[in-house]
This record gives C-alpha cells, sequence and structure tokens, in this order.
C-alpha cells in the first residue's frame, strides 16, 4: 500500500483473523485507533442485533513502523478474531490486505479539512493563495498539493501535531484524518473554534469495513445481516455520528464485486496492460547517471542504498510502484520535490529533484530517451507509476 491512512492501517495490513469459538463472536478492535470507541459501539449493537454471544477484543495497533512485529500482531489476530473492526479502504483504489475479504462498508471516513471557524472555505480551492496547510506524513493528503499549486504543505509527524499547529495559527488549515479529528475536537471541546469540510479529493474518502478470512464468511454474513438492519432503523447512523461521518445511509455500497477486487486481481490486470503499453521515455541516461549520486548523498540514509526502504519506504518495486494505487509519475515527484528530504523538505536545487527522479524512474525500469526531463514535466506527468523492477 502506498501512502496509507494512517499508521494503524498499516499494522492491519497481512492480518489473517482466524477462529476463536469460545464466543459466538468475537470481533477485534484496535484500541489505538481514534475509532476505537465507535467500532466498539458498532460490535455491540452488532451482538444484540444477532443475539449473539460477543466478545471485544482489543488490540493495540500503534507501535512505529520499525518496533511494531508484525508476526506477533498476525499470531495475535489469528487466534483472537472472526473479524477485525474499523479497516479503511480507500474509495478510489479500493485494496485488502493478501488473503483478507471485507464486509460491506458499515460507515464512510476519510481525510477532512480543519478550518478556523471564521474561514468561509468550503474546499482546498476556496483557500487564500498561500496558504499553509498541515498534512500529516504519509497520509494521502500530501498529494493534494499537485492539484492546489497556490498553497503549500507543513508536514507533521502526527494528526496530533499537525492540529497543534492550526490551533498555534502557524497553519491556516490541516488536512487530518476524519477520526483523529473528531475525536480531537470532542476532547477539546473546541467545535466552536474550528470546523470541518469533507474533502472531495480522489484518495480523500474510505470505507469502513470489517475483515476476515475464508473460514469466516459465515460469521461475516451476520454480521453483515446486522449491520444493515442497524442501517435501516437509523441505530447505526446515530452511532457514527460522533465521528462526524457520514454513516453507511448516506452512501449506496458498490455493487460487492466491483469494489471488493482483490489487491491481486487488480495487479494481475494493470501489470499485463503495463507490458502492452510501454512507458515512453521521460529522460535522459545522463541525468539519471547524476541523480544516481545525488541520491546517496541525499536519500540514501532513509531509503537505503538499493532503494529497499529504511526509516523511509522502499523506492523500488511493487510496493512503491503498484498498478493498484493508481499512481502518476507527477504525484511522486511532487511528494519528492516538497518533502524530501523528510528532515529539509524541498532544500535542494530543482535540477536536482529532477535528476533524482530519472534515476528513481529508470531503477523502476523506465527507459532513458534523448529528451531532458524538466522539472514541470515531471511534475504534471500522468505517466502512470507502475513498476517494472523487482
Ligand atoms: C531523514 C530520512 C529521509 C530522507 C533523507 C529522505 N526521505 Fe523520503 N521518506 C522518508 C520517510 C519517513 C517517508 C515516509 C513518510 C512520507 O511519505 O512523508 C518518505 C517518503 C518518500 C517517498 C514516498 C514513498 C511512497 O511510497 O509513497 C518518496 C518518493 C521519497 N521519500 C523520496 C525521497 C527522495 C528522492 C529523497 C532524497 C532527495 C528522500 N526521500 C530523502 C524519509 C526520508
Amino acid at each position: 500500500m502506498r501512502i496509507r491512512p494512517t499508521r494503524y492501517a498499516l499494522v492491519l495490513l497481512g492480518v489473517a483473523a482466524g477462529g476463536a469459538h469460545a464466543a459466538d463472536l468475537t470481533l477485534c478492535v484496535d484500541r489505538s485507533s481514534p475509532m476505537a470507541q465507535t467500532d466498539v459501539a458498532v460490535a455491540q449493537a452488532v451482538g444484540s442485533q444477532t443475539h449473539a454471544k460477543t466478545k471485544i477484543h482489543y488490540f493495540d495497533g500503534s507501535g512505529d513502523d520499525d518496533g511494531f512485529d508484525l508476526k506477533e500482531f498476525n499470531a495475535l489476530a489469528k487466534a483472537s478474531c472472526d473479524l477485525v473492526l474499523g479497516f479503511p479502504v480507500d474509495a478510489d483504489a479500493p485494496g485488502l490486505p493478501e488473503g483478507m475479504r471485507a464486509t460491506t462498508p458499515y460507515g464512510h471516513t476519510g481525510f477532512v479539512l480543519v478550518l478556523p471557524s471564521a474561514s468561509r472555505a468550503t474546499s482546498l480551492d476556496g483557500l487564500a493563495k498561500g496558504t499553509r496547510v498541515a498534512v500529516t506524513y504519509q497520509t494521502t493528503p500530501n498529494l493534494f498539493f499537485v492539484a492546489h499549486p497556490t498553497i503549500s504543505a507543513d508536514v507533521h509527524l502526527t494528526d496530533d501535531d499537525g492540529l497543534a499547529a492550526l490551533d498555534r495559527g502557524t497553519v491556516g488549515a490541516a488536512m487530518i484524518w476524519g477520526p483523529t479529528v473528531a475525536k480531537h475536537l470532542k476532547a477539546a471541546k473546541e467545535t466552536q473554534r474550528f470546523h470541518t469540510v469533507e474533502l472531495t479529493d480522489a484518495h480523500a474518502r474510505f470505507d469502513l469495513v470489517a475483515l476476515y478470512d475464508d473460514a469466516h464468511a459465515e460469521v461475516a454474513h451476520r454480521f453483515e445481516s446486522a449491520v444493515a438492519a442497524l442501517n435501516t432503523d437509523g441505530r447505526l447512523g446515530k452511532l457514527l455520528s460522533p465521528m462526524a461521518m457520514a454513516g453507511a445511509a448516506t452512501r449506496t455500497p458498490a455493487p460487492r464485486n466491483a469494489l471488493w477486487r482483490s489487491p491481486r486481481d487488480t495487479t494481475a490486470s494493470a501489470s499485463c496492460a503495463s507490458k502492452d503499453t510501454k512507458p515512453p521515455p521521460l529522460f535522459t541516461t545522463a541525468q539519471a547517471d547524476a541523480g544516481a549520486t545525488k541520491y546517496s548523498d541525499n536519500c540514501a540514509q532513509c531509503h537505503g542504498p538499493t532503494l529497499e526502504g529504511r526509516a523511509g519506504p522502499a523506492l523500488k518495486g511493487k510496493h512503491f510502484a503498484n498498478p493498484a494505487a493508481n499512481f502518476h509519475v507527477g504525484d511522486i515527484f511532487t511528494i519528492v520535490s516538497q518533502n524530501m528530504p523528510a528532515t529539509q523538505p524541498a532544500s535542494l536545487p530543482q535540477d536536482d529533484y529532477v535528476e533524482i527522479m530519472a534515476f528513481l524512474l529508470r531503477e523502476n525500469g523506465y527507459p532513458a530517451g534523448s529528451a531532458k526531463l524538466t522539472f514541470d514535466e515531471a511534475k504534471q506527468s500522468k505517466v502512470p507509476l507502475v513498476s517494472n523492477a523487482n
């Protein structure tokens, strides 16, 4: 998965829900998620709706990217969960952890624009030229600046840091994961000072689903029926309203098969397509060669000498350039030129960024040609980012 909605979504990647049959229904909730309270309420309502003996199993999905032991987590989830609640799926690029299935969405959430209450803006377009907007590292709103060149990113390590910057007035707005905002505003009783607007940009909206594996299809079906009943009589909407996001009632879920293509399916079909349509040459060999050196000097410490990833994610292969993510060269170039190096964003000369981009593309199997890549071309490029490297 590329830029992930939140860290706890990442730790759920690769979860294999497994069977605990002590209770009729064991629902797992990530207690570190800002949605935990809502998930618990949904779980309880599903329990009483189905008259099943319901057990809620808490796990802690927090922890930093390196410190969290995914294997341990998988073992825990496997032993303890029929369904894992609260998994956010990008409505514009649905994908699930390998081997997992998803229930039909029980709610919707996403990234919201948080504004001082005096602001009249109703979208990013409404922000004054030069507005600095707080965003969290590795979250999709980092991409929204491509389409809105008059505003700029102020990147923070956590959602809370971004909201604090808004509170201090060092930024004019923030784009933050909705559940975090709802929790924060509720806790701080700051609903008077700030208001939120749902972002409609691509990859801003997510469906909330419960994850399960093949062995739990029957339990998942019971969960879905209960959710449908709760939705019909309005109880679900009430449970979800604290998150300030729409309940399932407001949007008709897409037909199941269309929505829940497995990630493997999307990858397979898109990579077949990419074999037929070779990417055009975008840069020269000289640029990529120069970029290799500049990459070692400025990026390798975090992304690894062979782009394999360290403190920063891998910049090569299918995790970096996954066709299912539907990224373009321009999107990634914008991240690189505005947010990298992570410790000193936008500190390199424009040509250096272009050359480093040429190097990254070549490493991902893009061909060199005779025309030089320019900064503006790189930024606007709609060439799909699909790695041909392994
Ligand atoms: C101090 C460590 C550090 C340095 C130096 C650094 N990065 Fe990063 N980079 C990160 C981290 C951490 C992330 C993930 C957070 C984010 O996306 O904001 C990241 C994310 C990225 C991404 C997005 C990857 C994806 O899959 O979405 C790209 C592309 C990238 N870096 C390129 C570069 C380039 C090119 C350089 C050198 C000019 C560089 N980085 C230097 C730490 C670093």
